[in-house]
């Protein structure tokens, strides 16, 4: 839009230039005319009065004069008359020129020097006049002198007439001018390209309707329809061969998923069963901004994970309303298409009351059972209240799904994550007929600690009314299932792993989670200049360090801070040559030990930056605020080494986020021996977060570790990411889940 209002605007100046030049042309034309014209009747009106003057001037009759020069007075355009003697004094004069007479005697005096008229345009009592003398003669001696003052305002007059009148025009034809392009843009240009896109786009999703923009209407544009119209089919070719290939590819599991082989895979094997997605997190956000809405993306493991999934299989998504334009950008049934810029799947949202989230969200999920699951050493704290909530708010998620699923036969149920442990039961007990599936994102803690939560067999109960229960890990499952055995009555196969309780069964399994690669969409920012951010960041340095984290206790943020105090201290080469960058997106904030959390972390990054602070080079360097993947994974590719010091960690999908940036097979992971994603990322650096030198240590290694070393880990890594992506984690889930 800014392009076409300046190519309008570069137009307009272009005709206003023109206007303004043929108005000052015709404008000095007009002025010489009217002067011309004026000046030939004064010397008409001139010679005729010197007629009648001069007689009585010769006969000395002042009086005479005078009355002859009042008869004349104020005649036409005449504005007065003044008569002069030989001396250049006045003889007679027009009343209206008495003032003036002195400012006139010039051109009388030049008239009678040179014996010839003499005239001049001068300003009178802010008047334009044009003054003409003619000599009077005795005997063919000069006398004395005629001047007569003729009125010459009407010139100016006449031309500001012409600048108005011409600056009007001008002023109509912009406005028009203006209007016939935005028209003729609108409709020969935005129109048929609007038109484009979005055939083009039903291309790329394999939208075999959709029709060619009509080819008739649209003469500039018919070869270029006609090129696309040949791409789209090449397109749709290459579509339904890799839709061949990707049938053909499920048959081996060990080659690599991906989006369209797992479309594939929902047709064959869900043979169309929909697919209902259930969490608390949305994943797309919108805020309201005066007028304007926008939305991003939160910062959200399970988001990042399972997000590409609903991309390749459509469905719905229900999930909890919040942000502030969330309202705004839903229909009547609180629905929404999703991603909003390419919609594939429909967003469902719930809306939570103040209180419903203070008690399920920020008590007893994550005051409860967040610190419960994580051993990071936070104590869980349990409240009655929340738990009410807790309990209340799983009951609206579920009968919204049951509302949903309503006139669906064998409707697939996925719920993701510990704030809705309470739904499987619920959705089971009403729907025996659904498959329920629920993952657990988090760690599931020894049966000791868990032992803790007052309401642990509900939770459990709870659970148990899934037909598949998935953990990250073997451990977090064992953990479950001796919970399980330790708090409620059931039956344990501990070599199926399934929990039988009321003649339910339900799989207990490990899918360690992970992410789309290789991801098209997130490689937007391949071809980024690091140079460039790091100018723009104001930031002189040799070695980057990254590290990406909600703003949360268990990331191990502080120890990673102390770990970069202890490195320098060793490694004092490194003062003024390594930065670290600390992307922190604020989180649950309303809860006081992340806000003490948060206080404390920027605390320890102005206690390290003050130890080691060299002219404008800083060490450690926090943003906080929420930064878009595209951000995020500019800072990826930028750094020497990422640091993720988990105390404890369901999966970390940073780590796997890191290695599928990395494309150019450099950098180095630094990982925590607590998370899940450790058991996959076997050539990251490991260590345990609460060691700080060994931390350090590793830092110095990852920095000095030669580049074909780093090309090698990189790569293995990068193979392990890419053969169990999270197209393949989602298959594999699937294939259980409709077998069951
Ligand atoms: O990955 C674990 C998890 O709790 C997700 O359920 C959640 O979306 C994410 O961390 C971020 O937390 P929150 O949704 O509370 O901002």
């Amino acid at each position: 839009m800014k392009q076409i209002f300046a190519a309008v605007f570069v137009i307009i100046v272009i005709i206003s230039f023109i206007v303004v030049a043929f108005t000052l042309t015709q404008v000095q034309q007009e002025e010489q005319r009217l002067k011309e014209g004026l000046e030939q009747r004064s010397i008409l009106l001139a010679e005729s009065l010197k007629e009648t003057v001069q007689p009585n001037f010769i006969n000395k009759s002042d009086q005479q004069l005078q009355k002859l020069i009042d008869k004349f007075e104020d005649k036409q355009r005449l504005a007065g008359m003044v008569i002069y003697d030989n001396k250049g004094e006045t003889i007679a004069t027009s009343s209206s020129l008495i003032a003036n007479v002195l400012k006139t005697q010039k051109i009388a005096e030049e008239a009678m020097d040179s014996d010839a008229v003499n005239g001049d345009f001068v300003e009178l009592t802010n008047e334009k006049m044009y003054l003409l003398a003619t000599p009077l003669h005795d005997q063919g001696n000069v006398v004395g002198a005629l001047m007569i003052a003729q009125d010459a305002s009407y010139i100016d007059t006449r031309l500001n007439e012409i600048w108005k009148s011409n600056l009007l025009r001008l002023f109509i034809q912009a406005s028009l001018i203006s209007i016939a392009i935005l028209l003729i843009i609108r409709w020969l240009i935005y129109e048929p390209i609007r038109g484009l896109v979005k055939f083009l786009k039903s291309a790329r999703r394999g939208d075999l309707e959709q029709k060619s923009p009509s080819l008739s209407t649209n003469f500039f544009f018919r070869p270029l329809i006609k090129e696309i119209s040949n791409i789209r089919g090449s397109l749709m070719e290459a579509r339904i061969t890799a839709n061949e290939e990707a049938k053909l590819g499920l048959q081996k599991l060990d080659s690599p998923w991906t989006e369209q082989r797992l479309k594939v895979f929902i047709k064959d094997v869900l043979k169309d069963r929909t697919i209902f997605m259930v969490s608390n997190r949305e994943p797309y956000i919108h805020t309201k901004k005066g007028r304007t809405i926008n939305y991003y993306i939160p910062a959200s493991g399970m988001v990042t994970a399972i997000e590409p999934i609903m991309q390749a299989c459509g469905g719905m998504w229900i999930a909890q309303g919040s942000g502030d334009g969330d309202k705004l950008t839903v229909d009547q049934n609180d629905k929404l298409k999703v991603p909003p810029d390419e919609p594939k799947y429909t967003l469902k949202r719930i809306w939570l009351t103040e209180k419903e989230e203070a008690g399920y969200y920020y008590g007893f999920s994550n005051e409860g059972l967040w610190p419960l699951c994580h051993i990071a050493y936070t104590r869980p704290t349990f409240k009655k209240e929340d738990w009410e909530e807790y309990k209340k708010v799983n009951g609206k998620f579920a009968q919204t799904i049951l509302s949903e699923i309503k006139n669906i036969e064998r409707p697939i149920v996925l719920i993701q994550d510990f704030q809705l442990a309470l739904v499987p039961r619920m959705i089971k007990n009403s729907r025996p007929d659904a498959s329920v599936g629920i993952f657990w994102h988090i760690p599931w803690p020894n049966s000791e600690s868990f032992s803790v939560c007052p309401w642990k067999k509900e939770i459990i109960d709870g659970i148990l009314g899934a037909d598949l229960v998935g953990f990250q890990t073997q451990l977090h499952c064992n953990n479950f299932i001796e919970t399980v055995s330790r708090e409620i009555e059931s039956l344990l196969d501990f070599e199926q792993l399934t929990v039988t309780r009321n003649e339910h069964i339900s799989f207990v399994k490990p899918f360690p989670i992970s992410i789309a690669f290789p991801n098209p969409s997130k490689e937007k920012s391949a071809n980024f200049d690091p140079r460039k951010l790091l100018k723009s960041l104001n930031i002189k340095t040799k070695y980057i360090g990254v590290g990406v984290d909600r703003l949360d206790y268990t990331k191990g943020i502080l120890e990673r801070l102390k770990a970069i105090e202890i490195f320098l201290k060793k490694y004092p080469a490194y003062i003024g040559n390594f930065t670290f960058i600390q992307i922190a997106a604020p989180s649950r904030s309303k809860i006081k030990e992340y806000q003490k959390f948060t206080e404390a972390v920027e605390k320890e990054v102005e206690r390290v930056n003050n130890l080691f602070r060299k002219n404008s080079w800083k060490p450690i360097i926090l943003f906080k605020r929420h930064h878009t993947q595209e951000e995020i994974y500019q800072f990826y590719k930028l750094a020497n080494v990422c640091l993720v010091t988990s105390l404890h960690d369901g999966m970390n999908l940073v780590a796997k986020e890191f290695v599928t940036a990395r494309n150019d097979n450099k950098g180095v992971l630094i990982l925590s021996q607590f998370t899940g994603a450790v058991r996959e990322l076997k050539d990251a650096l490991i260590i345990n977060p609460y060691n700080g030198e060994q931390t350090a240590e590793a830092i110095k290694t990852a920095l000095e570790l030669s580049p074909l070393e780093q090309t090698k880990k990189m790569r293995r890594m990068r193979e392990v990411i890419k053969n169990y992506n999270i197209y393949r984690w989602s298959a594999e889930l699937l294939k259980i889940i409709v077998n069951i």
